[in-house]
């Protein structure tokens, strides 16, 4: 047998002074959802999510409540933990920048790039973006009129000598990975976006910071200068691999990040692994095959900030939660987020209207409608697998997913219309009706029994997005070994799992209660 393909894929590492949000929480269900495509594919994956707690807000606001950095770090990365615990995501590992495994391989990685010429001490005159700790260059400041181009708020100017990685050098070689890589930058005017600046020039940049007390990595040899948080963020994609058993699952295939952060994964962040590359005991740092930066969800058409305080908590998340389940969540993320190049509005009441239409009236009803009819109609069993014929093809077109599909989420759509798909045959086939004519057992019976197949296809499309709801399917149609197989992180077969028939002769369908009950707002007539 060969080796099984393998998976590694990111979400980037959360700031540690925020509390968890829609926006962390939005990207790292995605990415579980991925992780779990390629496990279903049979795939050996390595999900890692984690925070970043060396920015020198961290230090303010741990001192603000009576704290050492390290004490407000350690309690706020616990939240995050928790927080993706609780919203099902199973991640490999979680990797924290104030750890010892990764701040030495950051010390031993600029070290390495020192002697290699690549970094070097230089003055800073220039500006900077506080609330999202970036470098500005002059004319990107003058640009945006000396205010942050992500949050709108002043920059601060900054005169100081740093050490500094020459990006300058890398334009060349990266407008190469661009063009040569379509996938590297996706979607695709991310992409143009990043080609267009980097044609505008690339200077140095600093990589090292001074002043701000003691909270961060200390540069190699200098200890005045803390390492810049970015690269000692942007190095927590490696430090959890090194070690030996782990290097096999480099280089990602996807860095999945929010846009305002494309410029250091698509930019600064191969450029510093092409420098390491080079360097002796970094050539097995590869370049990641994909960047893919989603959009933002915004409220009421505005944006999500801080000072607005109009995000969408985790408070909030926990009553839709509460009142809809996770898997609900789950689908409204994966089915009516931002993951093309627009924003997408979170709104309570859409949420409602999707989880019915698509839930509560389409994948849950048609799985009971199945269920019922074979209960009265075959006692619950299933004879023998048929041939199948329309609705067959339909599902068999219907699995060759469309190239227009970078993440593999689509997925959850296909199922969705293979589910619709069976409807439709229940409503042309009609098998209650032909039920009650003498003779039509052996057709009722073909009919319910494609249906049930298909639905078994269209199972294995939805379960990235709603794992806990198609492992109780599988269980009703006696498939528990499905989730046996993928449960504990294992992987499943689905090459064969996809073989029309997977529902053997004797199959009993078990009925048990509705899916998705339909949900109905309180107090709220439906004028
Ligand atoms: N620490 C850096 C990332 C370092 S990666 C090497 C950082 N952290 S963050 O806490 O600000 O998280 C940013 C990420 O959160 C975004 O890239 C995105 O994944 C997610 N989101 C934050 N707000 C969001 C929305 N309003 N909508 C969707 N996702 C957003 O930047």
């Amino acid at each position: 047998m060969g080796e099984r393909p393998r998976f590694y894929l990111t979400t980037p590492i959360y700031y540690v002074n925020d509390r968890p949000h829609i926006g962390h929480l939005y990207t790292t269900t995605l990415a579980d959802a991925i992780a779990r495509l390629h496990r279903l594919r049979g795939e050996e994956v390595f999900l890692l999510t984690g925070t970043d707690e060396h920015a020198a807000k961290v230090v303010d606001a741990a001192a603000e409540r009576g704290l050492s950095p390290q004490e407000w770090a350690d309690r706020n990365a616990a939240a995050f933990r928790a927080a993706f615990a609780e919203f099902g995501i199973e991640n490999d590992d979680f990797v924290r920048t104030s750890e010892e495994r990764h701040k030495g391989f950051v010390r031993r990685a600029i070290a390495s790039l020192v002697e290699s010429g690549d970094v070097y001490l230089g003055d800073y005159e220039g500006w900077y973006d506080a609330g999202q700790e970036e470098y500005v260059p002059e004319s990107r400041a003058k640009e945006h009129d000396y205010r942050s181009p992500i949050t709108g708020r002043p920059l601060t100017k900054r005169c100081e000598k740093n050490y500094f990685f020459r990006l300058s050098g890398w334009s060349e070689a990266l407008l190469q990975l661009l063009e040569e890589s379509p996938r590297f930058v996706q979607p695709e005017t991310r992409r143009n976006e990043v080609i267009g600046r980097i044609r505008e020039g690339l200077a140095d940049v600093p990589i090292s910071r001074t002043g701000g007390g003691d909270w961060g990595v200390r540069f190699p040899g200098d200890e005045d200068h803390l390492i810049y948080v970015w690269i000692d963020a942007l190095l927590s994609y490696a430090s959890p691999l090194e070690a030996p058993d782990r290097q096999r699952f480099w280089p990602a295939d996807l860095h999945l990040i929010g846009k305002e952060i494309l410029w250091f994964h698509a930019v600064i962040w191969p450029a510093l692994l092409m420098a390491l590359q080079r360097t002796p005991g970094h050539e097995w740092l590869e370049l990641p095959r994909a960047v893919y930066a989603h959009s933002f969800w915004v409220r009421e058409g505005q944006k999500m900030s801080k000072s607005l305080g109009n995000f969408v908590e985790l408070e909030q998340l926990r009553e839709l939660v509460g009142r809809f389940g996770l898997e609900a969540l789950r689908w409204y993320f994966a089915t009516q987020g931002p993951l093309g190049a627009a924003d997408a509005d979170f709104a309570e009441r859409r949420f409602a209207e999707v989880y019915n239409a698509d839930l509560a009236n389409t994948v849950g009803n048609a799985f009971s409608r199945i269920s019922h009819m074979a209960e009265r109609y075959l006692g619950g069993r299933f004879e023998r697998p048929c041939e199948g014929g329309a609705l067959r093809r339909e599902a068999e077109a219907l699995r060759s997913g469309g190239s227009a599909d970078p993440l593999g989420l689509a997925c959850a759509e296909r199922g969705l219309a293979l589910v619709r798909a069976i409807d439709g045959h229940i409503e042309a086939t009609k098998p209650f009706r032909l039920a009650k004519q003498a003779g039509q057992e052996a057709r009722v019976a073909e009919i319910l029994y494609e249906c049930a197949e298909a639905y078994r296809l269209a199972s294995l499309e939805l379960w990235p997005v709603l794992p806990a709801k198609m492992e109780e399917v599988w269980r009703r149609l006696g498939l528990a070994g499905y989730g046996a197989a993928l449960g504990g992180r294992g992987a499943g077969r689905l090459a064969e799992w996809q073989r029309w028939g997977g529902l053997p002769a004797g199959s009993r369908l078990e009925p048990g209660p509705a899916l998705f009950p339909r949900y109905e707002a309180p107090g709220m007539g439906r004028g």
